[in-house]
């Protein structure tokens, strides 16, 4: 059984080092690998706005370019920087990078850590387009 209570304490971590100067909106993620490695990402923002990356990439992009392509499960947590980070589905962008690497049953665990709520990929991503399509 996946400990997704400190997958979702890793992602919080994680988002102690946003850099969001812009929006002032913090996200942090925590992507478990199927051998059991954690990657985590914070979302990086840019003053051109448009490059701007978010948390999930950032970690996904880590762990990718570590040669990981095995993964098991993502924990979000978001919000403001003022405030507790809490439940943050994640964006659109960001569901396509995820169903890239990530079977449908990938999990995606959002809330904080009281309160964790688990998704598989194919319910937040719903008739996505793959490379299966192609
Ligand atoms: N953001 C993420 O990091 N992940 C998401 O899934 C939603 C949005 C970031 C991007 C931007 O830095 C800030 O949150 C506000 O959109």
């Amino acid at each position: 059984m996946t400990d997704y209570k400190s997958l979702m304490l890793q992602a919080q971590e994680a988002r102690k080092k946003s850099y969001s100067p812009y929006s002032h909106f913090c996200v942090g993620a925590a992507l478990l690998t199927k051998s059991g490695k954690i990657y985590t990402g914070c979302n990086i923002e840019n003053a051109a706005y448009t490059p701007t990356n978010c948390a999930e990439r950032t970690a996904i992009f880590k762990a990718v370019s570590e040669g990981e392509r095995d993964f098991e499960a993502m924990a979000i947590v978001g919000g403001r920087a003022n405030e507790k980070g809490g439940f943050c589905a994640p964006c659109g962008v960001c569901r396509q990078v995820i169903s890239e690497f990530c079977e449908k049953d990938f999990e995606i665990v959002l809330g904080d850590e009281e309160d964790l709520k688990v998704y598989k990929l194919s319910e937040l991503l719903p008739f996505s387009f793959s490379k299966n399509d192609l």
